[in-house]
């Protein structure tokens, strides 16, 4: 029998006004509980991202007996056991559809003294992981994957590590933190340089649990030896769920909407600076720093977009932020062009196939290259899309509605809930008119 699937009906037409907290970064979430449960002591977070992908996470530290109390709206307990009190699980580890939780996981399981095996769904059993296990096989470790590399991942316990210096031939920030969590218990200094910078929240959580972390020119290197102090977390609004009602916001007649408390780590801003080249008019109000990351208010009002080309520096910025990005260049006028983003093939869907192949459906001049897109800015018709079960994917074609000229129905939408739990509810609050459809 056929899985019933969760589909998104978006109305044409409307607009998005007034004032929205979406949920916790999933990338500070996620990172919480990993340092939260290798310190010494009791964390306290405030601000969880209570979605599956973090919960995956959580889960993954409770299997190896931490005791983690929590989520209880955003609050979570974590009774940390210092580096080396994690425990041998008692069965393979499934890690749903999180790329994040299986390649920071595989740095931090390396070096300990027992076996783990880390699998996934569908999306992510078939996610590259020689990026993190080649790296790895260099500092020491053992690890068995599929033939052609990818999870289940089998990492074996009781090898001492060795700390290595490692140029990453890709942006990644999953990569520089799985090495920088394998450099934990690596013998000497481990060193990891990339090749554009990319989000730096491992480096900022492992200061914030006193641990030492340096960059030496180009490089961001870690001592073993130390430890880390239980600490309290705030984590900010995630920048990469704002972003689709920034871009809905700036798409929509008569629109003015404000994000509250949205992180605005400079590592994460270039969906903001695209969108501002793009000529949105983009705010940041109330600027401050929480627990080591900036946050700001940040209002959106309608704007008129004209196409560009992007900044190549700005892609790894603005990486998760592409699917939104997409409809926003739908609904500019001319044509914006983006190279250098064949990351986005790897992601949860190939976002640049299925992005084009849904922008086609529904009438734009939408043309895939190898590493991104050619978009001609036009009118969005109604129409059918798949998102492929990508939680990106559905929210960006969902936005789209407010700017077409029929109703798009969206495919395989469940795993909105894997970030963004509650995007409807949200959306719907600032005035999209939107509801699950139940299909098969
Ligand atoms: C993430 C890093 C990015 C991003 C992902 C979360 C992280 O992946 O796409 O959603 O939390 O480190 P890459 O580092 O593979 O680009």
């Amino acid at each position: 029998m056929l899985k019933p699937t969760v589909n998104f009906r978006a109305e044409p037409g409307g607009s998005l006004r007034g004032e929205a907290r979406v949920p916790g970064d999933k990338s500070i979430s996620h990172r919480s509980i990993m340092l939260g449960s290798i310190a010494e002591g009791v964390s306290h977070v405030t601000g969880f991202l209570d979605a599956e992908d973090c919960l995956a996470t959580m889960n993954a530290f409770r299997a190896m007996g931490v005791k983690i109390v929590g989520p209880e709206e955003g609050r979570v307990t974590i009774h940390g056991v210092g580096l080396n009190g994690l425990k041998k699980a008692t069965a393979p580890i499934d890690l749903g559809n999180s790329g994040t939780s299986m390649r920071l996981l595989s740095g931090l399981l390396a070096g300990q003294h027992f076996d783990t095996v880390l699998t996934g769904d569908n999306s992510l059993t078939r996610r590259p992981m020689k990026r993190v296990t080649e790296p790895l096989r260099r500092m020491g470790a053992r690890i068995e994957t599929s033939e052609s590399g990818t999870a289940p991942l089998k990492i074996m316990g009781g090898n001492r590590l060795q700390g290595i210096c490692y140029d990453m031939p890709v942006a990644s920030a999953q990569v520089k933190s799985c090495l920088l969590l394998a450099g934990l218990y690596a013998e000497g200094k481990t060193c990891v340089r990339e090749p554009a910078p990319t989000r730096d929240h491992t480096e900022r959580m492992l200061a914030g649990f006193g641990y030492p972390i340096s960059r030496e020119g180009e490089r961001i290197c870690i001592h073993s030896g130390g430890m880390l102090k239980a600490t309290d977390i705030d984590v900010p609004s995630d920048i990469s769920s704002a972003a689709f009602f920034m871009v809905g916001a700036a798409i929509a007649r008569d629109a003015d909407v404000t994000l509250l408390h949205v992180g605005i780590n400079p590592t994460r801003t270039g969906v903001i600076d695209i969108l501002r080249l793009m000529g949105a008019n983009v705010e940041l109000n109330n600027e401050r720093v929480i627990g080591g990351e900036p946050v700001a208010d940040v209002r959106v009002c309608s704007s008129e977009l004209r196409g560009i080309d992007i900044p190549p520096h700005l892609v790894p910025l603005a990486i998760d932020e592409f699917p939104a990005l997409f409809v926003a260049a739908a609904c500019a006028a001319g044509e914006t062009r983006l190279g250098g983003a064949e990351e986005l093939r790897v992601k949860e869907s190939d976002r640049i196939q299925v992005m084009a192949d849904g922008l086609v459906a529904l009438g734009i001049d939408a043309n895939p290259t190898l590493d991104g897109m050619v978009i001609r800015g036009g009118p969005f018709s109604g129409g059918s899309v798949d998102s492929h079960g990508d939680h990106r994917i559905a929210m960006a074609f969902s936005i789209a509605a407010l700017r077409a000229g029929g109703p798009i129905t969206i495919g395989d939408c469940e795993n909105v809930n894997t970030s963004f739990p509650t995007f409807l509810k949200l959306a719907q609050g600032l005035g999209l008119n939107i509801a699950v459809q139940s299909g098969r």
